[in-house]
C-alpha cells in the first residue's frame, strides 16, 4: 500500500544519501514530488542538472526529453534514470530529425543563411543537436523572450521548433506581426501562412502541447461572464487568442509565483497542467483557485511517473542494479550540449 511504499523510498534515500538526487517538474504528482531534492521548471531543472557534480544517481521525476537533457549536463560517472520510460511529451513527438534536416533544407533553399534554429527544450537529443550545430539554441517558456531577442541579434529569420504556440506567442510579445510568421507543416512539407514570404521573421513548427490545448477562449469568455472578478493565468503553451484574453500567461515557476505572490481572497482560473493546478489549490486555501478547464487537465506521460515505479528504481539501485538509465550518444550529446550552453550563458 501508499504508506509502506513510501517507507521503502524514505529508506532507500536514507541508505543512498549525498549519493542520490532527485530532481521534479511542478508536474508530477504529488506522492513522487514529495521526495524529490529540488522542483523546478525545465530551465531550473536543467541549471540544477548542470550544478551538480556530486550524486552518483540521478533519478528523473519528470519526461524523458528533460532525463536527456541532464545526462547531457552530467558527467559521465553520473547516471540518469527515468523511472518509467514510457513517460514522453506528445509535443516533443511532433518532430524527429528526420524531418527537421528535411525542412531545414528547404528553408535554407527558400531564405538562404538568414535563418537561425531555436528549439523548445521539449525535444529529442537528436533534434538539440542539429540545432546546436547550427548555430542555434535551446529555449524553456521562461527565458523564450530573451532567446529569441538574442537570435534576432545573430539573424534576420528565426525557425522555432517544436512548439509554435510558444514561438508565436513570444515573437508576437517581441512585437513580430502575426503576418511576419509562416508555418512549417512537418507532413505537407510546405511553408504555410497568409502573408508574403519575403516578409516573414519567424517560421513556426507545426506541433503543439496536447495538453495546453485543451484551453480556449470560450472558457476565458465564461470566467469573464460569471467571475468577473477572477483573473486568468495560462501557460505559453496556450494558443495565441488563449493567452491575448488571458491577464497573465508564463512558465510553470511565473504561474506559482503569481500565485505566491496574490493577495489572500483573490480568484485566480488557472490554464495549465492538472497536479499544479491542485497543488497550488492546497498550498493556497486563502485564494480562490480553480482550472481553467472544469475538467482539469493532467498530462498523461507526466504521470506515468508514479509511487510504485519510483520505489523500483530506487529499490534497484539499492540492489545495485541501474533500471532505465537514459544515455545520449556521445557525439549528439556533445553538440546539444552546444546549444543548450548557448542557453545558459544567456539565462
Ligand atoms: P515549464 O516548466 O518550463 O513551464 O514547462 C512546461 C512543460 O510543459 C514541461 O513539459
Ligand atoms: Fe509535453 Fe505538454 Fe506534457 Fe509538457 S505538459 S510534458 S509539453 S505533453
Amino acid at each position: 500500500d501508499r504508506d509502506e511504499l513510501e517507507a521503502r523510498a524514505r529508506a532507500v534515500k536514507e541508505q543512498l544519501g549525498r549519493r542520490l538526487f532527485i530532481p521534479g517538474h511542478h508536474y508530477q504528482k504529488d506522492e513522487v514530488i514529495q521526495f524529490a531534492d529540488a522542483t523546478g521548471d525545465s530551465l531550473q531543472l536543467a541549471q540544477l542538472a548542470a550544478k551538480n557534480n556530486e550524486a552518483e544517481y540521478i533519478v528523473f521525476c519528470g519526461v524523458h526529453f528533460m532525463a536527456e537533457t541532464a545526462d547531457i549536463l552530467t558527467s559521465e560517472e553520473q547516471t540518469v534514470i527515468l523511472p518509467d520510460l514510457r513517460a514522453g511529451c506528445s509535443m516533443a513527438d511532433m518532430a524527429d530529425v528526420f524531418q527537421v534536416e528535411r525542412a531545414w533544407a528547404a528553408l535554407t533553399d527558400r531564405f538562404g543563411e538568414t535563418i537561425l534554429p531555436l528549439v523548445y527544450v521539449n525535444s529529442t537529443a537528436a533534434i538539440k543537436a542539429f540545432v546546436g550545430r547550427n548555430g542555434g539554441a535551446t529555449v524553456t517558456s521562461s527565458n523564450a523572450q530573451k532567446m529569441v531577442a538574442w537570435a534576432f541579434s545573430q539573424k534576420e529569420r528565426i525557425f522555432f521548433l517544436p512548439d509554435q504556440h510558444l514561438g508565436r506567442n513570444t515573437a508576437y510579445a517581441l512585437g513580430v506581426g502575426l503576418d511576419e510568421m509562416a508555418v512549417w507543416d512537418p507532413y505537407e512539407e510546405t511553408l504555410q501562412g497568409n502573408g508574403d514570404f519575403d516578409k516573414v521573421k519567424v517560421i513556426l513548427w507545426k506541433g503543439h502541447c496536447s495538453v495546453h490545448e485543451n484551453f480556449n477562449v470560450r472558457q476565458i469568455e465564461h470566467i469573464r461572464q460569471t467571475k468577473p472578478e477572477t483573473k486568468v493565468i495560462v501557460h505559453p503553451e496556450c494558443s495565441w487568442d488563449v493567452v491575448q484574453q488571458a491577464d497573465y500567461a508564463g512558465s510553470t515557476k511565473y504561474i506559482i509565483e503569481t500565485i505566491r505572490n496574490a493577495s489572500p481572497g483573490s480568484r485566480w482560473a488557472i490554464g495549465t497542467e492538472m497536479n499544479l493546478v491542485n497543488r497550488l489549490m492546497h498550498e493556497h486555501p486563502d485564494k480562490e483557485i480553480i482550472s481553467l478547464n472544469p475538467y482539469m487537465c493532467p498530462c498523461l506521460t507526466m504521470n506515468r511517473i508514479d509511487l510504485p515505479h519510483f520505489v523500483w528504481a530506487l529499490e534497484s539501485l539499492s540492489e545495485g542494479t541501474v533500471v532505465n538509465r537514459i544515455t545520449v550518444p556521445k557525439e549528439v550529446a556533445f553538440e546539444a550540449k552546444l546549444a543548450l550552453e548557448r542557453m545558459l550563458a544567456l539565462a
